[in-house]
C-alpha cells in the first residue's frame, strides 16, 4: 500500500488537514504517516490534541520571534534527514505558510511527488498577503496534484498552465472540520465566555495577525476597538489573541482596561467555533475565518486590501475594509446601526465545501498513486455560477 506523509506546522494547516487525516487512517488504499514541523507550539498541538492526531514526526523548530529564513532553513535541514532515512511515496502539504512552501521544496529535492491541499488561491499582489502569496505560487510550481478548494481557484492554476488532468476541485476541508465542531457546542473554559455567551450581549469577534499589518497598522486596529468599545457600551469586544508577541505588543495596549472588551488567549478550535457561532459581527484579517464565518451567517469585515478569497465578497457576507482606523469604526458602527445593511450581509453562504472536501481529497490522492478512480469535482451552490 503506499505510504502517504501529511506534513504541517501551524494551527490554520493543522485545522484544514485535520480531516484529511482522519480520512488517511480510514482509507484501505493509502497508509498514513503524520509530520509536524512545529512552526506553531501550543496552537498546533491545541488541534491536534482536538482532532486525535498524534504525529509520527515532530521537527519542533519554533523559535520566539522567528524569521521567514530561519522557518524555511529548519523544516527543509528537519525533512531532508527525514526523506533520507525513509521515502514516502507522496506527501501532502497544506495553503501557503513557509511550513508548507519549505516541505514541498524538500520533497522536489528528493522526487517525492507533492499534493497541494488549497491549491490555486490567488491575491494577484505578491506582497500581500506577504509571505503568503509567493508561497502557495512555488508550491503549486512543483506539485503533482493540485486541490483546489473551488472553481474560481482551479480557473487561477488552468490560468498559470497547469494542466485540467492534475487538477480536482475538493471544496476546503474547512468546512469538514468547522461541520464537524460546531455541531458538538464545546464549552468554554474561561468563565468569562461563558458568561459573556449566557448574557445575550451582541458580541464583535476579532482576530488579526499577518505580518503585514504588524506595527503602525495593528496599533490603528487598537485605537479603533478602543473607539467602538468606548461607544458601545452594550457591545463585547471578544478578542482571541494570537501567540505572536508583535501582534500584542502593537494591539494590546490601547484596550486595557475596558470593561467590555475580553481579552483571551487562543481559543480551542471547539470553543472558537462557537464562538464564531454566536458573534454579531466577525472583524478579521484571517483567511480561515474569512472561509468559516460566511457558511455561519455571520457578517465579516476583512482587515485587508485585498483577498483570495473572491468567493463570499462576491456573495455580500464578506466586505475588505483595509486598516485605516477611522474606516473601522465607521464600518462596525454601520453594521451595529444599519438594520437593512447588516441582514443583507447576514447571508449563510457556502461557496467554501459541503463537507466532504477531505472525502474527495483522498480519492483523488489514491488515483495519483494508481490504487483509484478519478473524482468528479465539487459543485459550488448554483447563485455563485457565473
Ligand atoms: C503563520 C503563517 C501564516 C498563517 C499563521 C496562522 C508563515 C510565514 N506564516 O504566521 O501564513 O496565517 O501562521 O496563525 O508561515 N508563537 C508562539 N506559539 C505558537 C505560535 C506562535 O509562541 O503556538 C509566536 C512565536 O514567537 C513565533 C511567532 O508567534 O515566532 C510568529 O509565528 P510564525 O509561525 O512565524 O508566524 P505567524 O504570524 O503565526
Ligand atoms: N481559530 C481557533 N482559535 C482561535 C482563533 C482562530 O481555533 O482562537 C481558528 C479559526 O477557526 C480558523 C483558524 O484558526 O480555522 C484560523 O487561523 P489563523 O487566523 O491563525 O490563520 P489563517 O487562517 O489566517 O492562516
Amino acid at each position: 500500500m503506499p505510504t502517504v506523509m501529511s506534513i504541517f506546522g501551524t494551527r490554520p494547516e493543522a485545522i484544514k488537514m485535520a480531516p484529511i487525516v482522519g480520512a488517511l487512517k480510514r482509507s484501505h488504499a493509502l497508509d498514513s504517516v503524520v509530520t509536524v514541523t512545529g512552526q506553531h507550539r501550543e496552537m498546533l498541538d491545541q488541534v491536534n490534541e482536538l482532532f486525535d492526531v498524534v504525529p509520527d514526526y515532530d521537527l519542533n523548530i519554533l523559535e520566539q520571534r522567528q524569521s521567514l529564513s530561519g522557518i524555511m532553513t529548519r523544516t527543509m535541514d528537519g525533512l531532508e534527514k527525514l526523506f533520507t532515512a525513509s521515502k514516502p511515496d507522496a506527501v501532502i502539504v497544506q495553503g501557503d505558510t513557509t511550513t508548507s512552501t519549505a516541505a514541498a521544496i524538500a520533497a522536489f529535492y528528493h522526487g517525492i511527488p507533492i499534493v497541494h491541499v488549497e491549491a490555486g488561491l490567488r491575491s494577484g499582489n505578491l506582497l500581500s498577503p506577504f509571505p503568503e502569496e509567493a508561497n502557495r505560487k512555488l508550491t503549486s510550481q512543483l506539485a503533482s496534484l493540485h486541490l483546489a478548494p473551488t472553481s474560481e481557484s482551479r480557473s487561477n492554476l488552468v490560468a498559470e498552465g497547469v494542466s485540467s488532468s492534475a487538477i480536482v476541485v475538493t471544496g476546503n476541508t474547512v468546512i469538514d472540520a468547522l461541520l464537524d465542531s460546531v455541531g458538538k457546542q464545546a464549552s468554554f473554559s474561561d468563565p468569562r465566555l461563558e458568561a459573556v455567551a449566557e448574557s445575550g450581549r451582541r458580541i464583535l469577534l476579532v482576530t488579526t495577525h499577518r505580518r503585514e499589518n504588524q506595527g503602525n497598522a495593528m496599533q490603528g486596529v487598537g485605537r479603533a476597538l478602543a473607539r467602538i468599545a468606548d461607544r458601545e457600551r452594550d457591545l463585547v469586544i471578544v478578542l482571541p489573541a494570537h501567540k505572536n508577541p508583535v501582534v500584542r505588543e502593537a494591539l494590546l495596549p490601547a484596550l486595557s482596561g475596558k470593561a467590555n472588551v475580553l481579552v483571551t488567549e487562543p481559543l480551542g478550535y471547539g470553543e472558537f467555533t462557537r464562538l464564531l457561532s454566536i458573534a454579531h459581527i466577525v472583524l478579521t484579517d484571517s483567511g480561515g475565518v474569512q472561509e468559516e464565518a460566511p457558511s455561519l451567517g455571520k457578517p465579516v469585515l476583512v482587515m485587508r486590501e485585498n483577498t483570495e478569497r473572491p468567493e463570499a465578497v462576491e456573495a455580500g457576507t464578506v466586505k475588505l475594509i483595509g486598516t485605516d482606523e477611522n474606516t473601522i469604526v465607521e464600518e462596525v458602527n454601520i453594521l451595529l446601526h444599519d438594520e437593512d445593511h447588516f441582514a443583507r450581509m447576514a447571508n449563510a453562504v457556502n461557496p467554501y465545501g459541503d463537507g466532504k472536501a477531505a472525502e474527495r481529497s483522498i480519492a483523488a490522492i489514491a488515483h495519483l498513486l494508481n490504487v483509484g478512480d478519478r473524482v468528479a469535482d465539487f459543485e459550488p451552490a448554483p447563485y455563485l455560477r457565473r
